[in-house]
């Protein structure tokens, strides 16, 4: 049975090649993407473990959770067990006032609820950088609240981390204060290392300039293999949003997914993981978060640590749903030549086309305006959304416009403040001193106010300040000279929200 496939499999790709458009469109040698059924790994010591982490909050951020809740069914199709997948998130969306299905979160147009039976592990107040940390180092003594439940893995143990939110330079987002920066998810890898508590471990990134997270930081020794959205100093895209093709239902207006994270997701959903390796993955999930390498409304999706680990079945992570054990691996380019029915949500591979994504930064905006939009004329609800939507805008150009000014005074007028927008050479981190940068945030956020989601693509001008060697206090006075009359340094005080850093 499973020959025949193989066989009619391979009469379809080699007709495609013979067909001088079909050889034009895939260079690629198929074969490479389709493997025999015995050349797979039948390694199945070791138990599964996972850690999904939403790190925002607010209906603008649906999309967010939305991954998270998705991710948690992905890998109970594959097998994982509800004890070893620890989830955070900070469940403010399924009962939101705004949300058109009141208890259930979609991820997709098309999307069935993903949010039955998600566990709550961590949410609220309690979705924090230390419980993450703690929660991956299997350190129950650390936590404070939550569930209880940690990573408490053996030698023989694989991990997958998902992570999806809002980032800037060196930095990803939490609901909460402070954010997780990455020089402390790098000690607390190195730490789980020495402890020999995994076998394996990967890690997938939906963040802006999440590459920054790594890039020159994860070393190759860790067993550690991370892919992210984005490159060091690119956004990542929100997608399935109001405007786009395919758009949520009329009732939505926020984004349901992330870009990457429903590539992977609905790559998962149809491959045999047993066949397709972590690379293939990678591969298909680049092609389609570039936006079929055009780079428009994309990103760059890459990869860091120890790539050895790529060359394993995608199965050793997310395990495989019983549904695509006779599907086999086959690279995207494939499907076209077959005519399947897809769902909705993996529209992209049947019209050839992918759908457009919303910058990520400017995704909570998209919210807010059709919030507006939408409000009934004249009505109350209309008038706030207003004003949240120009307080939005507002702080927003009140942290650029505060950012430059400083920059400029750093670097001398001249240069426009340029020399702080430097991207080290890749394989360089962001920064050497990482308590000088949490030091500038904190006294950024003291005298400017609150960073917020949005102040995290700052994040490069604070690092360069301190790789230039500038000292804290002449940053301080700059600081609070450049702020001291503005309103928004008032509105989002630190000594209410907490800082940051
Ligand atoms: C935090 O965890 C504690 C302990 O499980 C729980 O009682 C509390 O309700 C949680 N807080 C939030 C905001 O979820
Ligand atoms: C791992 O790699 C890092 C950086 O590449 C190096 O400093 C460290 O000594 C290596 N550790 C081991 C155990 O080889
Ligand atoms: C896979 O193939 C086997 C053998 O033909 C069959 O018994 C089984 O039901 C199939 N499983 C699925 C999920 O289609």
């Amino acid at each position: 049975m499973r020959k025949q496939v193989w066989l009619v499999m391979a009469i379809m790709v080699l007709g495609g090649l013979h067909m001088g458009a079909g050889a034009a469109r895939h260079p690629v040698a198929i074969d490479q993407y389709i493997r025999m059924p015995t050349d797979r790994s039948t390694n199945e010591e070791g138990t599964k473990w996972a850690i999904l982490l939403a790190g925002s909050s607010g209906y603008g951020n649906y999309r967010h959770q939305a991954d998270v809740c998705h991710a948690y069914h992905v890998l109970r199709k594959g097998g994982l067990e509800e004890e070893n997948i620890v989830v955070f998130m900070y469940d403010d969306i399924a009962d939101n006032s705004y949300n058109p299905r009141p208890g259930q979160i979609i991820n997709n147009p098309a999307g069935i609820d993903v949010y039955a039976g998600v566990p709550k592990d961590y949410t609220g107040s309690n979705v924090t950088v230390d419980n993450f940390l703690a929660v991956l180092l299997g350190e129950k003594d650390m936590l404070t609240g939550g569930s209880g439940k940690v990573v408490d893995s053996g030698p023989d143990d694989h991990i997958f981390i998902f992570y999806s939110d809002h980032g800037g330079p060196g930095v990803l987002g939490m609901p909460t204060n402070p954010n997780l920066y990455a020089v402390d998810l790098i000690d607390a890898l190195q730490k789980k290392h020495d402890a020999g508590s995994y076998k394996e471990m990967v890690i997938y990134v939906e963040a802006c300039e999440s590459g920054s997270i790594f890039e020159g930081l994860l070393p190759g020794n860790l067993s550690v293999y991370a892919t992210t959205a984005s490159n060091a100093e690119e956004s990542s895209w929100g997608t399935y949003c109001p405007g786009m093709d395919p758009s949520p239902p009329a009732e939505y207006f926020t984004c349901l997914g992330d870009l990457y994270s429903v590539a992977w997701m609905e790559d998962s959903e149809i491959h045999n993981l047993e066949e397709e390796t972590l690379k293939d993955q990678y591969s298909i999930v680049k092609k389609r978060t570039s936006n079929d390498e055009t780079y428009m409304s994309g990103s760059h999706v890459m990869q860091y640590g120890d790539n050895t680990i790529s060359a394993e079945r995608v199965y050793e992570y997310l395990g495989n749903d019983a549904a695509n054990k006779n599907s086999s691996f086959y690279d995207e380019s494939v499907l076209s030549f077959l005519p399947l029915n897809l769902p909705i949500g993996l529209h992209y591979i049947a019209k050839g086309k992918l759908a457009k994504g919303v910058h990520q930064r400017d995704a909570d905006l998209l919210f807010l305006w059709h919030k507006f939009k939408n409000g009934k004329e004249g009505s109350q609800e209309k008038l706030k959304a207003l004003e949240e939507l120009l307080e939005e805008l507002s702080h927003r150009m009140h942290l650029d416009k505060s950012v430059k000014v400083i920059e400029k005074a750093i670097a001398g007028d001249e240069n426009e403040g340029s020399a702080l927008k430097f991207v080290r050479p890749s394989g360089a981190p962001l920064v050497d001193d990482w308590m000088c940068l949490k030091t500038l945030v904190r006294t950024f956020e003291l005298h400017c106010g609150s960073l917020k989601d949005y102040g995290m693509r700052h994040m490069r001008t604070f690092a360069n300040v301190c790789n230039a060697g500038v000292k804290v206090s002449e940053f301080e006075e700059i600081a609070s000279s450049v702020c001291a009359a503005t309103e928004f340094s008032r509105a989002f005080s630190p000594l209410e929200v907490g800082f940051s850093a």
